[in-house]
C-alpha cells in the first residue's frame, strides 16, 4: 500500500481520455528521466539523493546543527526561493514554532524590504545570534544585501573571530562571490552540488542544516524521502503516485484547466504550498506552456476565494492534501443552554468538524465543475515531509517533460534582475533600458 495515497477518481468524470491511456508516454519519459537523456539532464542530481546523498557532509550537518543550538536562540537563515523556501515549509508542516525550547529559525534574504530588516535587526540586538547564509550561485542580490548587513550586526555583536564561528555558509563548491566570502573568512561551508539545482535542494544542506538546527529529525525526513523514492522508482501508474498525479494533472491541463490550485486543511500546509508552487511554477511555466499554480488554506479561503472557486471561471482544478490523524486536537463543550446552537457538535473533535468541511466542499466543487484529485498523508511528522517533498520532485519532473519544456532552469527569472541592475546603475547594465 502506498504510504501517501492519491485518489483521481473525481478528475476521471472530467476527462474524455483516462490517465492510464499515457502509461506509455509515462514509460518513455521515466526512461528520459532515469537514463539522463533529457531537457536540463545535468540537474538530475535530486533524483538519487535519498539514497546517495553525502554521509560525510551530514555528518557535519548534524554537528553544526548541534553547535548552533549550544552558541545561539536565534538562527537566521539567509536565502531566497529554493534556498528557503524547502526548510520554511518544512518548519511549518512540523509546528516548530509553537514548541518551547527550540532553537528559533528566522528568515531575510526573501525579500528586500529594508523595514523587514530593521525590524530584524532591533529583534537580535539582545539575542545570541547565528547565520546560515545560503545561495546555490552566490551572487543573488537579496541575500547578498541581506547578509552583508546581517553580517555586519553580528561582527559589531560578537566581533569578527567571534562572527566566524557563529556564519555558516552553503552554497556551490568552487565558484560564485559567497563561495569567495566564505572562504576568505574561514566560515564552515556546505556544498549545493552541481547537479542539484536550487528548488530541487531541500534534501541537501539547504534544508537539512536548518531544519536539524531547529530539532527536526532529519535522519526520519530522508528515510520518508527513500520510501518515495523506492516506490516511485517504477513506471507504473497503478504503483506509482507521482506519475498518475503528473499524467491526471496533464490531461486536466490540456483539456482546458489552466490553473491548479493546492489546498491544504491544516495551516501547518501553507508553506509546503509556497515551496510547491515555486517547483511547478519555476519548472513548467515556459515556452508559453504550463498550469498555473495557485494555493490555499481551507477553511480559511473559503470565506475569500470560495465564491470564485463555486462559480467563477471555470478554467481551474483543485489538489487537495488531507492529513489522516493530527497530533493534537479540540473536544468542542457541551453548554447548558446553547444559546450559540452548537450543541449537535458536542463531544466531536474539531479535526472531525474539518474532515467534513473538507468531504462537503470537494462535493460542492464538483458540482460546481473544478475537479479535485485527494491526496492523502498520515501525518505532519517529518518521514511524511521527506516523502511529500520527493513524491512532488519526481511528479513535477515528469509534469514537464510531458508538456516538453526543461524542468531545471529558470531562463525568465533573467528578466527583472536586469532592468533592475540597470535601473540600480550596477556595472554593465547601462545600455539595458536604452
Ligand atoms: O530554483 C532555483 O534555482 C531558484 O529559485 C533559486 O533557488 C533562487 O533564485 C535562489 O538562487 P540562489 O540559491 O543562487 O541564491
Amino acid at each position: 500500500m502506498a504510504y501517501v495515497e492519491l485518489n483521481v477518481d473525481d478528475a476521471r468524470q472530467f476527462l474524455s481520455v483516462q490517465p492510464e491511456t499515457l502509461q506509455k508516454r509515462v514509460n518513455e519519459l521515466h526512461k528520459v528521466i532515469h537514463d539522463r537523456t533529457g531537457l536540463g539532464n545535468d540537474y538530475l542530481g535530486w533524483l538519487d539523493l535519498p539514497k546517495t546523498y553525502d554521509k560525510e557532509e551530514y555528518a557535519r550537518i548534524l554537528l553544526a546543527a548541534k553547535k548552533i543550538r549550544k552558541q545561539s536562540r536565534v538562527l537566521v537563515v539567509i536565502g531566497i526561493g529554493g534556498s528557503y523556501l524547502g526548510a520554511k515549509a518544512g518548519l511549518e508542516f512540523l509546528q516548530v514554532p509553537f514548541k518551547k525550547n527550540r532553537l528559533e529559525v528566522v528568515f531575510a534574504g526573501h525579500q528586500m524590504s529594508g523595514s523587514y530588516l530593521n525590524r530584524l535587526l532591533d529583534y537580535l540586538k539582545d539575542k545570541q545570534f547565528s547565520i546560515n547564509v545560503i545561495s546555490k550561485s552566490g551572487t543573488t542580490t537579496e541575500p547578498a544585501v541581506a547578509f552583508r548587513v546581517l553580517k555586519k550586526a553580528l561582527e559589531e555583536k560578537y566581533g569578527v573571530d567571534g562572527a566566524k564561528a557563529r556564519i555558516y555558509a552553503t552554497t556551490d563548491k568552487k565558484r560564485g562571490a559567497l563561495f569567495t566570502v566564505a572562504k576568505k573568512n574561514g566560515y564552515e561551508m556546505f556544498v549545493i552540488p552541481d547537479d542539484v539545482g536550487g528548488r530541487y535542494s531541500v534534501l541537501t544542506a539547504v534544508g537539512l542544516l536548518p531544519l536539524q538546527a531547529a530539532g527536526i529529525n532529519t535522519k526520519t525526513m530522508l528515510k520518508g524521502a527513500l520510501e518515495a523514492y523506492k516506490r516511485f522508482s517504477k513506471p507504473n501508474l497503478a504503483n506509482n503516485e507521482a506519475y498518475l498525479y503528473a499524467a491526471t494533472r496533464y490531461l486536466l491541463y490540456t483539456s482546458g484547466k489552466k490553473v491548479e490550485m493546492l489546498v491544504g486543511y491544516e495551516p501547518n500546509l501553507l508553506y509546503l504550498n509556497e515551496w510547491w508552487k515555486q517547483l511547478f511554477g519555476e519548472s513548467e511555466g515556459k515556452d508559453h506552456k504550463g498550469l498555473f499554480v495557485a494555493s490555499a488554506g481551507f477553511s480559511t479561503d473559503l470565506h475569500s476565494l470560495g465564491q470564485y472557486i463555486q462559480e467563477g471561471e471555470r478554467h481551474l482544478f483543485e489538489t487537495v492534501i488531507k492529513v489522516s490523524e493530527t497530533e493534537l486536537d479540540v473536544l468542542i463543550p457541551e453548554e447548558e443552554n446553547d444559546l450559540d446552537e452548537l450543541n449537535y457538535l458536542k463531544g466531536e473533535t474539531l479535526s472531525y468538524v474539518n474532515s467534513q468541511a473538507l468531504k462537503g466542499t470537494m462535493m460542492a466543487h464538483q458540482d460546481g465543475l473544478v475537479p479535485n484529485m485527494l491526496l492523502t498523508i498520515p501525518k505532519l511528522d517529518s518521514y511524511t515531509f521527506g516523502y511529500l517533498v520527493y513524491f512532488f520532485e519526481k511528479a513535477c519532473a515528469m509534469s514537464a517533460y510531458m508538456i516538453d519544456v526543461n524542468p531545471f532552469n529558470q531562463p525568465g527569472v533573467e528578466a527583472y534582475k536586469k532592468n533592475m541592475f540597470a535601473l540600480l546603475g550596477k556595472k554593465g547594465y547601462e545600455n539595458i533600458l536604452k
